[in-house]
């Protein structure tokens, strides 16, 4: 392999938007609305799959087409933080004559179907949900059977669904697989379904037959208050490309995706640079229509100490829109660390770290994981340990764990704890009226924030953990909010499919959908725009994104979350934040760690080796927080391994904030069901939306109970003002922080100082 430096290039669609001055509760500017709609249009677009086209697609202008809603109305998003008030909705009639095609009820030509599936948080979608409904199958008899020339399936659905009868029926000409596509959603489907835009989207997640076909279905259902991950680091495909008898269970692999036109790959150099392994790759459009190709680099390993996945994936990239005999190169790298698997056996002899293993390594350039070639390989003589971070997530409940060969093996048994300190001072006891010293003041260096921190009283310092009023019924509470200091009180809307507040914002394609255009940058603009509307509408913090991943086909949330792989997940996640951030507003990464079931979401504990949780679950938010520097983290209403996620010492300390170096604020979830005090133990700075009124409210008792609990050395005052700390850095990076600043100068200089 040549060592060569290469500068490593992806391109960022770079678009800025001049956003209006704030104007809380108005609607959102005519400029803003066209360029949100003509946005989610396009990532529509990019992300919708063509999973099956025996040439019924696409169909021509002036077609006659009959659609069939099989389940009901068009969904552009799900229920939740998702939701958005639409400035308008493009339904699929609508967009479909939108696209130039006739729709006529009455014609026999071409049958568009529609087959839907509603998803919202706080629950699950039942098992029945995941095939055809006897009155779907019943209709779909009937269409079949109605002379129809052609007939195409649009799958609108918020969670996987059986594919299989849809895939093996020769009468199903194509499927298209849409996800929930947004306010613009119809239109998308109207320019791919008549070929004004050639599909490039690839599945982030498999579709397998059923549901019990998905290893984590074993124990999914059968207790409200835990949930054992035995399936370990084999999911999705790391499961079905892996374990003997899985293949065959697939109905459509991750990374599957077909187009209108053919293209080639050709791998003109792989290159070791450093400890970088990058790929250029040169794509060609062989065919006859232009369009785009996103490219998936893999790696495969054996003969190491440890277990692994057949295949992972390690990088993506997509061309621009290429002309027939067109090409493009693309450079796909990864780092070696990123082969690297966390030792929570002591198989490598070293317990509690990275380990890149010994063996035979093999990197794969293609699609989907059934169609990749090998383009190079190189051997570990023996193991590296990269990094020694120890145990910070183990779990003894953990009954069995997977194997690569299909068997299940006993788990190790190590503890995990939380520790406290006691310190008593650290607080003024009587309120002070008028601060000597203000946040404005700790901005422009004139004091410090520990010099801010000493003038409060107990409770003011607790006033910072916990939420406060919200500007706009719709959304969601404020931050800090102690005005005496100078601290603003920043305010939070959802969510990751748009700004959900009273008044109507762009509805945007979920997350799931995003994922499937295995493009960067579309997801960045995504984000800027959701900034850009959020900053106009006079938010300083978006509860956005989501990027749990696809453990269950059947998870209320998965719609919301990004992809089954912890790649996809952190790099979309990471892209969408450096587009939310660029416009001035804090994005919240979500949820943390492994929300992969909404059933008993407040209650339940997930079983988790610390290695799948690492790997796995944990990986897209390490990359997301290392690529993209969030401004805060919300922790996850459910818990792993005895903790509830708010109050893991060894999640929200020990991995978040000792091991990735995370800095900014961690909030929970809504109404979590544990003590705030132990949030705060944790690391966990804000309660949200605000602590229980009787506790909080009730002045002295406050105070007194929290004496009680510094005192009975659980919760540290250190622990308080750190937290209240990170709430102040946290409101001094907002916009609205700024505005208040320069009316705080102008009274300064106006008093002469
Ligand atoms: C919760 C949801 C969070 C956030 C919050 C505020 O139910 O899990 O993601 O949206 O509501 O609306």
């Amino acid at each position: 392999m040549k060592i060569v430096r290469l500068a490593f290039g992806c391109a960022v669609l770079a678009a800025t938007w001049a956003f209006a001055d704030a104007r809380p509760g108005a609607d959102l500017g005519a400029a803003t609305v066209a360029g949100g709609a003509a946005l989610s249009r396009r990532a529509a677009t990019e992300g919708i799959v063509l999973l099956k086209n025996d040439g019924t697609l696409p169909l021509n202008e002036g077609d006659r087409v009959a659609v069939f809603d099989l389940s009901g109305k068009y969904r552009s998003g799900g229920g939740g933080s998702s939701n958005v008030k639409p400035v308008r909705i493009v339904d699929i009639p609508s967009g479909l004559a939108d696209a130039g095609l006739q729709v006529d009820s009455q014609s026999r030509e071409t049958a568009v179907l529609v087959v839907g599936r509603a998803s919202a948080e706080s629950a699950d979608a039942a098992d029945k949900a995941f095939g055809l409904s006897p009155k779907e199958r019943k209709t779909l008899d009937e269409i079949k059977a109605g002379g129809f020339r052609r007939i195409a399936v649009v799958c609108n659905c918020g969670h996987a669904i059986d594919l299989g009868p849809l895939a093996r029926d020769p009468a199903i000409g194509a499927i298209l697989w849409a996800w929930f596509p947004g306010g613009e959603g119809g239109a998308a489907i109207g320019d791919i379904l008549t070929g004004k835009v050639n599909p490039s989207g690839r599945l982030a997640s498999t579709f397998a037959g059923r549901v019990e076909d998905y290893p984590s279905n074993a124990k999914w259902r059968d207790s409200l208050y835990y949930v054992p991950y035995e399936e370990d680091v084999f999911v999705g495909y790391r499961y079905f490309e892996t374990i003997p008898g899985a293949k065959e269970k697939v109905v459509y692999p991750f990374g599957h995706g077909l187009s209108y036109t053919s293209f080639s790959l050709e791998v003109l150099e792989n290159l070791e640079v450093l400890d970088q392994l990058e790929i250029k790759v040169k794509v060609e459009n062989t065919g006859k229509v232009a369009g785009k190709r996103s490219v998936l680099c893999y790696t495969s390993q054996k003969g190491g100490a440890a277990e692994h996945p057949s295949i992972e994936l390690r990088a993506f990239a997509k061309t621009r829109l290429l002309q027939p005999g067109e090409s493009e190169e693309l450079m796909l790298s990864f780092e070696k660390r990123d082969l690297a698997y966390f030792d929570d056996e002591g198989t490598s002899g070293h317990p509690g770290a990275w380990v890149l293993d010994k063996g035979e390594y093999t990197v794969l350039v293609g699609g989907s994981v059934r169609d990749v070639k090998k383009v190079a390989s190189f051997k570990m003589e023996k193991e590296v340990v990269l990094s020694t971070p120890g145990f910070k997530l183990q779990t003894d409940r953990l009954a069995r764990r997977l194997r690569a060969d299909g068997s299940y093996s006993e788990t190790p048994v190590v503890y995990q704890g939380v520790t406290g300190k006691l310190k008593k001072n650290g607080f003024q006891d009587k309120a002070v009226e008028t601060p000597t010293v203000t946040l404005f003041d700790v901005a422009d260096g004139r004091a410090t924030l520990d010099e801010l921190l000493d003038q409060m009283t107990l409770q003011e310092l607790l006033h910072l953990c916990y939420g406060h009023e919200k500007q706009d019924k719709a959304a969601t509470g404020s931050i800090g909010a102690l005005e005496k200091f100078g601290i603003s009180a920043a305010q939070t809307c959802d969510g990751p499919a748009g700004v959900r507040r009273e008044l109507p914002a762009t509805y945007f394609p979920c997350a799931a959908l995003l994922a499937c255009a295995f493009d960067t940058a579309l997801v960045e603009a995504i984000g800027e725009r959701i900034g850009a509307e959020a900053a106009e509408a006079d938010f300083d913090i978006l509860l956005a994104p989501g990027l749990c991943i696809h453990r269950h086909p059947l998870c209320g949330r998965n719609f919301e979350y990004f992809s089954e792989d912890p790649v996809v997940s952190g790099r979309c996640a990471a892209s969408y934040v450096r587009g939310v951030q660029n416009q001035g507003v804090g994005a919240t990464i979500k949820h943390f760690a492994a929300n992969n079931r909404e059933t008993g979401r407040r209650v339940e504990l997930n079983i988790i080796s610390e290695r799948a949780f690492r790997e796995i679950y944990l990986r897209g938010f390490e990359r997301a927080i290392k690529e993209s520097a969030p401004w805060a983290v919300m922790s996850s209403y459910n818990g792993s391994n005895g903790f509830n996620s708010s109050v893991s010492h060894g999640l929200v300390t020990g991995i978040l904030r000792e091991e990735w170096g995370f800095e900014g604020v961690v909030m929970t979830d809504w109404h979590t069901s544990v003590p705030m005090w132990r949030e705060i133990a944790a690391g966990n700075d804000v309660k949200m939306p605000d602590e229980h009124e009787m506790t909080l409210r009730a002045n002295e008792g406050l105070s007194a109970a929290v004496k009680a609990v510094v005192v009975r050395d659980v919760l540290s005052v250190v622990q308080i003002r750190q937290s209240a700390r990170r709430v102040c850095e946290l409101v001094m990076k907002t916009r609205r922080f700024a505005r208040e600043k320069v009316d705080f100068d102008k009274r300064r200089n106006a008093a002469g100082h």
